[in-house]
């Protein structure tokens, strides 16, 4: 990856706004993207924010500065509009793991059986869905779905294994993937950092590999642990009167939660330091800059594909 100095930073920021304006554009950016991407987007926030954001824009040019299934998600809501994504290798090893032969085989196992996939998969698998959800809202969703039905939750085993048990269902089956990010975060990483800071609050993602010992930590010992999706964190932080907080997410969303608080003196750290995206640090500045000059890489979803995804995106995104 190029590294540039501040000053040419800021001269591709000044091109990208100026840009913005000529071609009626609008970027809607991840909270783990690079500092001097969310400074040019128009809105940042997480997955469920991001496509609430694209159903409602007017704008003809969205540039999603996230990775490729966040621009899909974008393509499927705005199918009359050009969605673009400045590097279409930024991919996700959580949606990589299931396959639609995967799923349809799966699906032929449990024929009865509601699909719920979280938003972290390809468009392909968000056709063969009744529902997607979020970290956000996977808890609001599958409480929507009648308790005698069998659920397929796909594909995080972490957020499937919390979802199940916050909503005492034993008829959910889930799909054994996983973050490479998130899922190495281990009970011990939480246990010692709960030692080494114990007048903190623990914001944790449900991705991580942690999630189900949190839960017990939570409930058993007292300890304020609290799992949230990233737009979740930011919203905790911003509303919380406590002055330290230790974060296990990716670590982009810290520049985010320090900007959000600036003056209030809060003591925001990272769990782990390597919780690094390199999918998500894929799209940078001179990405973004090159993608409104040339109107690059545009996302484009077959139509049978597109409409049978939107139906489990809009579902989604009635259940906020
Ligand atoms: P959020 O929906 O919480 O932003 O999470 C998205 C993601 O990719 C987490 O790794
Ligand atoms: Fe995918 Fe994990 Fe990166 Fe999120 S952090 S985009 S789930 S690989």
């Amino acid at each position: 990856m190029t590294t540039y100095d501040v000053e040419t930073i800021k001269e591709m920021q000044k091109k990208i706004l100026e840009l913005k304006k000529i071609k009626n554009a609008y970027i809607i950016a991840h909270n783990y993207q690079l500092p001097e991407i969310q400074d040019v987007a128009d809105y940042v926030g997480d997955s469920l924010g991001m496509a609430l954001e694209a159903k409602k824009t007017d704008y003809p040019l969205v540039v999603v500065c996230g990775v490729h299934f966040m621009a899909e998600t974008a393509a499927i809501l705005l199918p009359d509009k050009k969605v673009l994504i400045p590097d279409p290798n930024a991919g996700c090893s959580l949606a990589d793991s299931i396959t639609p032969e995967q799923l349809i085989e799966w699906k032929n196992k449990h024929p009865n059986a509601v699909v719920v996939s979280y938003v972290n998969t390809t468009a392909e698998i968000k056709s063969l869905s009744d529902y997607c959800c979020t970290s956000s809202n996977a808890v609001k969703v599958v409480n929507s779905i009648p308790k005698d039905k069998e659920i397929l939750f796909l594909p995080d085993m972490y957020l499937g294994m919390y979802v199940r048990e916050v909503t005492g269902r034993d008829n959910i089956h889930i799909w054994p993937g996983e973050c490479h990010v998130h899922a190495k975060v281990s009970p011990s990483d939480i246990v010692k950092s709960i030692k080494e800071n114990p007048d903190a609050d623990f914001l944790v993602h449900p991705e991580c590999g942690c999630t189900t010992s949190c839960m017990y930590m939570k409930e058993r010992q007292k300890i304020d642990l609290h799992i949230l999706s990233t737009g979740g964190m930011v919203k905790h932080i911003k509303s919380s009167r406590r002055d330290k907080f230790i974060v296990a997410t990716e670590i982009g969303i810290i520049y985010r939660l320090k900007k959000e608080t600036k003056g209030e003196n809060k003591d925001i750290k990272p769990l782990r330091e390597d919780m690094i995206c390199e999918y998500m640090k894929m799209i940078t500045i001179d990405k973004v800059l090159r993608s409104l000059e040339e109107e690059i890489y545009e996302v484009k979803i077959p139509k049978d594909i597109a409409d049978k995804a939107k139906k489990a995106v809009e579902r989604m995104l009635e259940i906020v």
